[in-house]
């Protein structure tokens, strides 16, 4: 597929995804590659632009990560962000030291707007530091274009050859103008003209699935995420009918989730594919009757989502393609791609190894999650398969605390679905990282009517956050949370008092197992 790439230089910064995020929003598509990349495979990628991300290490000590200077070489405008601002410096004859004072957090930067790459930025504004490091002499041929209080040479550049640096991080959303500073990077120095459009992707991914897959038959494990679904529907708008989707519904999906997703890509949806659905509920209750421990929980939902699995697979024979909704950051995560074997499902934990297929393929492989709900869009995929906040391959069995029966996941569905309700009408929803109701294994005494009741507590939950490895607790409007209470232990026999989950992650963990 011929369109403009920017390749992102990865150095080991912990915002590297962020870098090629914040390129791919100027409409340019852009890749995170290792710093290891030879010059050869950057060669023949005919990069517009490159960006060295940042990184933890000094770039003067013996083992740090360094590309070669030969880079400069190639003709491609180069942007160096901190580390990597700091790696143009040693490799070109600059000075780095260790700064006498190191920043971090936000910082007044100064900067000279006649630089191409501060157009339409203002000479003073806010940037985002994080360095101990910093440029004590600028290489030969380089302007100091940016400066802060204690970092003399805050942004840098040989307008001539392309090469620029700066020592704040513009993708971080701290840096007041770091969008408008990429912009100008990739769709002004480098001259991209934007052509990453989602429309163009599924075109292009469609026409590309229907060369590699020709008559070939593909199996899909649907679990009805945002994933799955998208990487489904172009599939099978690609190959219709040689795809086979199989749906298993072991009872701990929510509110008539699986009916939901069966409307979609079951007979009567819009897509031509083989569905199956698979009822597995009783099977999954069955195996979980007893079970307390949260981890033995996730093991047996698992095992048995593979067992069945397995079981339709079996009865569809040797098919070609194993699909997979595998996306970009999982890509990264595991090391760039690097192997080729498949990655844990990461919906259901793990497909088994030795279903006969030849082949995977994961259509998704290059999209973040925004852009997979995109995509979706265009596919034609309902908002609300879309723009689904996650949900965990074990289901409901790690938002049950204790042991897993239909009437408890019943109790937990019920309530979810009027929580999940309240916050839309009341538009609490948007922005929300993850929001749900638990059941808890606590039952307790309460007077309904005149009547004695001993009934389980609900608990409410609802995080804001951005990476799902830290989060803090919403703050929904009192009256909104008043609101859900009266309807759930109206309307949900079995319950008799509501909470509300304040506990942040850390201590506390999203799910509620
Ligand atoms: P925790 O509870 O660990 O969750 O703070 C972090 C994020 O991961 C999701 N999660 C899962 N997703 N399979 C998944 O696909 C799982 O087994 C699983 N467990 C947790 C959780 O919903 C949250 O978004």
């Amino acid at each position: 597929m011929e369109r403009e790439l920017v390749i992102v230089l990865d150095f080991g910064g912990q915002y590297n995804q962020l870098i090629a995020r914040r390129v791919r929003e100027c409409h340019v598509y852009a890749e995170v590659l290792p710093y290891t990349t030879s010059l050869d495979v950057i060669r023949q990628k005919q990069p517009k632009g490159i960006i060295f991300t940042g990184g933890p290490n000094s770039v003067y000590l013996e083992q740090s990560p360094r590309c070669s200077k030969e880079i400069f070489d190639l003709g491609v405008p180069i942007l160096g962000i901190c580390y990597g601002d700091q790696l143009i410096d040693y490799l070109l004859d600059g000075k780095v030291e260790t700064a006498p004072v190191s920043e971090y957090g936000k910082t007044e930067i100064h900067l000279d707007t006649t630089s191409r790459l501060f157009t339409g930025v203002p000479e003073t504004s806010t940037g985002w530091m994080s360095h101990t490091d910093y440029i004590a002499e600028v290489p030969a041929g380089f302007r100091i274009t940016g400066t802060t209080a204690n970092c003399p040479a805050a942004a840098m550049e040989d307008a001539q050859r392309g090469i620029y640096g700066v020592q704040f991080h513009p993708e971080v959303l701290h840096t007041e103008y770091g969008k408008e500073i990429l912009y100008n990077f990739v769709r002004g120095i480098c001259g991209c003209v934007g052509d990453w459009e989602m429309g163009s992707f599924v075109d292009q991914t469609v026409e590309a699935l229907k060369k590699e897959i020709g008559d070939g038959r593909v199996l899909c494990a649907l679990s009805g995420g945002v994933d799955s679904s998208v990487a489904a529907a172009l599939l099978s708008k690609a190959v219709g009918k040689q795809l086979t989707c199989v749906f298993v519904d072991h009872g701990l999906l929510r509110k008539d989730e699986g009916d939901q997703v069966e409307s979609v890509f079951g007979v009567d949806g819009p897509f031509e594919l083989n569905f199956i659905r698979v009822n597995a509920q009783q099977r999954f209750y069955d195996k979980l009757a007893g079970v307390t421990d949260p981890e033995r929980k996730r093991k047996i939902i698992g095992e048995e989502f593979i067992r069945v699995f397995e079981e339709e697979a079996k009865k569809i024979g040797e098919v070609d393609y194993l699909a997979q909704g595998t996306i970009y950051p999982d890509v990264i995560e595991s090391g760039l791609g690097k192997s080729a074997r498949i990655k844990s499902h990461h919906n259901v934990g793990g497909l088994p190894d030795h279903i006969a297929f030849k082949k995977i393929v994961e259509p998704l492989r290059m999209l973040f999650k925004d852009e997979v709900r995109n995509a979706g869009r265009r596919l034609g995929l309902p908002e609300y398969l879309v723009s689904r906040q996650p949900f965990p391959g074990p289901g409901l069995g790690v938002r049950i605390i204790g042991e897993v029966t239909a009437e408890k996941v019943r109790i937990v569905q019920e309530a979810d679905a009027i929580y999940r309700e309240e916050l839309h009408k009341a538009g609490c929803d948007k922005g929300l990282g993850q929001y749900f109701a638990a059941l808890t294994n606590m039952q307790s005494v309460g007077v309904m009517g005149d009547e004695r009741t001993y009934d389980y507590a609900v608990a409410l939950r609802a995080v804001n956050t951005s990476d799902f490895m830290t989060a803090d607790a919403s703050e929904i409007p009192f009256e909104v949370l008043n609101r859900c209470m009266t309807r759930i232990i109206n309307e949900v026999h079995g319950v008799n008092r509501v909470l509300y989950d304040l506990t942040s992650k850390p201590p506390g963990t999203i799910e509620f197992e």
